[in-house]
């Protein structure tokens, strides 16, 4: 294969994905809640902005419980979002946009709504009764295993028609398939087919590490649980996840998706630092791009913190492992309750010029705050438990109109914190906003190979500074970061300033040392030493 078309195979090993939450993006029909036409007429905002791909949250038939996460039906659309000849038009839509377009995938489980999930629990003897995990209680008829779901309630459910549990790792209404058998194997391959078939680039498998469970049924430890933060408690479930013979399954699921030229494979594998790296496939090849955590999961965001995570990740990545850093999703709070709102510039900034594939959440792009929802309206079931996720879940605001122009009905979720301003029309018109910002780095990627192809050097970070460099051949870039309320100075840099979260340094020229603003962000093409 020539260097040009490895490069074009492997498109997603320098892309900017941005995760479009089905629901929430843009509603078509006027039932107040976002579907793929929606998202088709919003395709040119994400040419504009610089997408390279977009990752589709679940539009498969659903019975709805966890916001299309629970399916009835793996080669359906849901009626809220559309039909199959829609799905089929936004693939061809985004192709035409010079997009890429990675669906979620979501096979550790099912809807109890989906057939095989009815015909399975009808009785002991049905021959779909091996494809979910059904086991009788222990002894003092409890259930088969201590596990919890990632509610934290008790992961097994009775069910009286034939006296056995069933295993859920997440909801009640998700029973987990059970991949230990092949039949199993065998359809959700067919499922990916079907896709590829229609022309998808990838898929985001939702789960990757959970898919099998100890065969044992072992017990996992408590004992320690007053310690844990709850929730969830991913290091717990030490017998329920990331158990052996995952990779395998993974890279089944790989030969078909690599039987496609060009498609990818990311993952969600919430699994500890020290055993993510196996993801990307031992002796055969697994995910891709299994999701890096790290700056998601990041309680502290500081220089010293950022750069520590971000040098331990690089270290434990395998050879020719393709980093990734996710910025946000629909699963934990909103990036400005996270790191606060002096820091999303500079965020924004480490995420476009560290190696490898960004991931943003939408929204994220305008700096959207959690919404503050009344227990009444929320839809997310987690809520019920303490830690609901609809907050980072609302209506992409785009203009001043009603609703903000994401529905002419009231919208499924109230509408995001300071819309008016917090809005793509709005922003796209202010050349100092965050959406600006994003779009410039966007951009930057695109034009200099050196972001996309430049090794990465650690430079020498103190205080409130961050910085680091991305060299190829005798072109090179500096990344200074301050993550500090007051100025900072660096001695010995030169160049021309190629980007500033201050837009009037654009093109400055520093010739004897570089002045970072406070919670600055700035690149820096270096002309010496
Ligand atoms: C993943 C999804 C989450 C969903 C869960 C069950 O963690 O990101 O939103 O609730 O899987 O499918």
């Amino acid at each position: 294969m020539s260097e040009r078309s490895a490069m074009e195979q492997e498109w997603w090993r320098t892309a900017l994905f941005y995760q479009v939450f089905p629901l929430s993006f843009q509603d078509s029909n006027g039932d107040g809640r976002g579907d793929i036409r929606g998202i088709i007429s919003r395709l040119p905002y994400l040419e504009w902005l610089g997408v390279d791909a977009i990752w589709l949250g679940p539009v498969y038939r659903s019975s709805m419980v966890d916001s299309g996460y629970d399916i009835s039906d793996f080669c359906d659309i849901d009626p809220v979002f559309g039909t199959l000849a829609g799905f089929d038009d936004l693939v061809s839509q985004v192709h035409a946009r010079g997009m890429k377009l990675i669906i979620d995938f979501v096979p550790n489980h099912t809807s109890v709504e989906h057939p095989w999930f009815k015909e399975s629990r009808a009785s002991r003897d049905n021959s779909k009764r091996d494809w979910y995990i059904w086991r009788s209680p222990r002894p003092g008829n409890t259930a088969p295993s201590n596990w919890i779901d990632n509610t934290w309630q008790p992961a097994w459910e009775l069910d009286p028609r034939t006296g056995q549990y069933y295993y859920h790792r997440f909801l009640r209404q998700q029973p987990d398939l059970n991949f230990r058998n092949p039949d199993v194997r065998r359809a959700i391959q067919d499922v990916l087919r079907f896709w590829l078939d229609r022309g998808v680039d990838g898929f985001r498998l939702d789960a990757a590490a959970d898919l099998l469970e100890d065969e044992l049924l072992r017990d996992e430890p408590r004992e320690d649980d007053a310690a844990q933060q709850k929730p969830p408690a991913w290091k717990d479930h030490i017998f329920s996840t990331d158990r052996p013979g995952t990779i395998e399954l993974l890279s089944e699921f790989r030969s078909v998706v690599d039987s496609y030229p060009g498609r990818v494979l990311l993952g969600e594998v919430n699994v500890t630092k020290a055993n993510f790296a196996k993801y990307y496939g031992l002796e055969r090849p697994a995910l891709n791009l299994p999701f890096n955590f790290e700056l998601l999961n990041l309680k502290n965001w500081s220089a010293p913190h950022v750069s520590a995570v971000i040098d331990q990740y690089l270290t434990q990545l395998p050879p020719d492992g393709c980093p990734n850093w996710l910025l946000g999703s629909h699963d934990v709070p909103r990036l400005r309750q996270r790191i606060g709102s002096e820091h999303l510039q500079g965020a924004a900034v480490l995420a476009f010029t560290l190696p490898g594939a960004v991931l943003i959440y939408y929204g994220d792009e305008l700096g959207l705050d959690n919404a503050e929802i009344p227990q009444e309206v929320m839809v997310d079931p987690y809520a019920e438990f303490g830690f609901g996720r609809d907050p980072q879940r609302v209506p992409m605001p785009w203009d001043n109109s009603a609703n903000f122009g994401f529905s002419t009905a009231t919208p499924y979720l109230p509408c995001a914190p300071e819309a008016s301003s917090r809005n793509m029309d709005y922003q796209k018109r202010d050349h100092r906003s965050l959406l600006n910002l994003y779009r410039r780095l966007a951009e930057l990627r695109g034009n200099q190979n050196v972001l996309r192809h430049g090794t990465y050097i650690p430079g020498p970070c103190y205080g409130h500074l961050l910085q680091f460099r991305r060299e190829l051949g005798s072109h090179s870039l500096n990344v200074a970061l301050n993550f500090g309320p007051d100025p900072i100075l660096i001695e010995g840099h030169q160049g021309k300033v190629v980007l500033s979260t201050s837009l009037e340094r654009q093109g400055e020229t520093i010739t004897d040392g570089l002045l970072l603003q406070p919670y600055e962000g700035l690149i820096l093409e270096q002309t010496s030493n």
